[in-house]
C-alpha cells in the first residue's frame, strides 16, 4: 500500500491535488519537489515537505507523481532516475507525453502509469483517467485505494483515450471559464460595472452548474428557460446558424491534435 508520496513539481494541478487530498483524512507522508523555491509558500498550508532539489527521501516513496510541464519531461526524468527503484509506481499527469517516451528514459523497469484529469479536483470529485501498459490488476488496486479517497478512478484500454480525454477533460474548465468570460464582457458591454458584470456572471455559472448536475439533460433543461419565440430563443437560434457548436468542436480537436504531438513546435 501507499505510504509515501513524492509529488515533482509544485504548480497548478499540484496544487489542485494536494486541496483534493486534504478534503480526506490521510495517512501516508507526502514530499514535494520543486526547483523553484517559491513554490514553497503556496504549500504551507497542506502540511506537505518541501524541498527545492533531488533527494535521497524520495527512495521512500512508493509513488512518484509527475506534475511538471511536459517541455520540462526530459531533465525530470533524468534527474530522478538515479532515485528510482522497482518497488516504485510511477504517475505522470503531463499532457501528451506518452508511456513508452518516459520508460525509454529509465534505467530499470518501473510501472509507468499515464494519468489525466482537471483542475477541478480540488474541489469535487473530479475523474482520474488512467492508461497502463502492460495492465497490472495490483498496480491498479493500489492506485484504486490511493485515488478512490478524493476522486473517481476511470480506466482507459488506449493511451490515445488519454490525449482525447487530454483536450475534453483537462483543457475542459478553461473552456467554461473563457464562456463565463464571454458573458462578463458582454454585461460590460450593457453598462454594467466590472464589479456586477463578475457577480451577475458568476452566479450564472454557479447555479447552473447545480441544475445541469441535478438534470442530466441539456435539452430538458433548455426547453425549461427557452419558450417558442421567446427571448432565449432568438439567442439560440442566432448561436446556431452562427455554428458555434462546430467551431467549439474544431477548437477541441486542435487541442487534441495538439496532445498526440505535445512537444512540436
Ligand atoms: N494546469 C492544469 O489545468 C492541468 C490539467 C491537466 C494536466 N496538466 C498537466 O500537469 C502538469 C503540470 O501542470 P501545471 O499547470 O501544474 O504546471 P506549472 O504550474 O507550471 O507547475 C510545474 C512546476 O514544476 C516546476 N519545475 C520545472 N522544472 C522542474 C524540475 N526539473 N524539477 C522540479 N520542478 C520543476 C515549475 O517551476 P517553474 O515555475 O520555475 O517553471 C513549476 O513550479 C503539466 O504536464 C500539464 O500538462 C495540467
Amino acid at each position: 500500500m501507499i505510504n509515501r508520496v513524492t509529488i515533482i513539481g509544485a504548480g497548478n494541478l499540484t496544487n489542485s491535488l494536494l486541496a483534493a487530498i486534504h478534503r480526506n483524512r490521510f495517512s501516508y507522508k507526502i514530499d514535494v519537489i520543486d526547483t523553484n523555491k517559491k513554490k514553497k509558500f503556496s504549500l504551507k498550508k497542506f502540511n506537505v515537505n518541501f524541498f527545492s532539489s533531488y533527494t535521497d527521501i524520495m527512495t521512500k516513496s512508493n509513488l512518484i507523481i509527475l506534475m511538471v510541464k511536459p517541455n520540462n519531461y526530459i531533465e525530470v526524468i533524468k534527474e530522478i532516475n538515479p532515485f528510482l527503484s522497482e518497488k516504485m509506481i510511477l504517475v505522470s499527469f503531463m499532457a501528451g507525453i506518452g508511456c513508452a517516451s518516459i520508460k525509454n528514459k529509465l534505467t530499470q523497469d518501473i510501472p509507468v502509469v499515464r494519468c489525466m484529469t482537471n483542475i477541478t479536483i480540488s474541489d469535487s470529485e473530479a475523474h482520474i483517467f488512467y492508461h497502463m501498459k502492460p495492465f497490472s490488476k495490483n498496480i491498479a488496486y493500489i492506485l484504486n485505494k490511493f485515488f478512490e479517497t478524493f476522486s473517481k478512478l476511470k480506466k482507459c484500454i488506449n493511451e490515445g483515450d488519454i490525449d482525447k480525454i487530454t483536450a475534453l477533460y483537462g483543457s475542459g474548465p478553461a473552456y467554461y471559464v473563457y464562456f463565463n468570460k464571454i458573458i462578463k464582457d458582454v454585461f460590460i458591454n450593457m453598462g454594467y460595472s466590472e464589479k456586477d458584470a463578475t457577480i451577475f456572471t458568476n452566479d450564472l455559472m454557479h447555479g447552473t452548474s447545480k441544475i445541469i448536475k441535478n438534470n442530466k439533460n441539456s435539452d430538458d433543461i433548455m426547453s425549461a428557460i427557452a419558450s417558442k419565440g421567446g427571448t432565449t430563443q432568438a439567442a439560440l437560434t442566432e448561436l446556431k446558424n452562427n455554428k458555434v457548436d462546430s467551431m467549439i468542436l474544431k477548437a477541441i480537436k486542435k487541442a487534441y491534435k495538439k496532445s498526440k504531438n505535445i512537444l512540436k513546435k
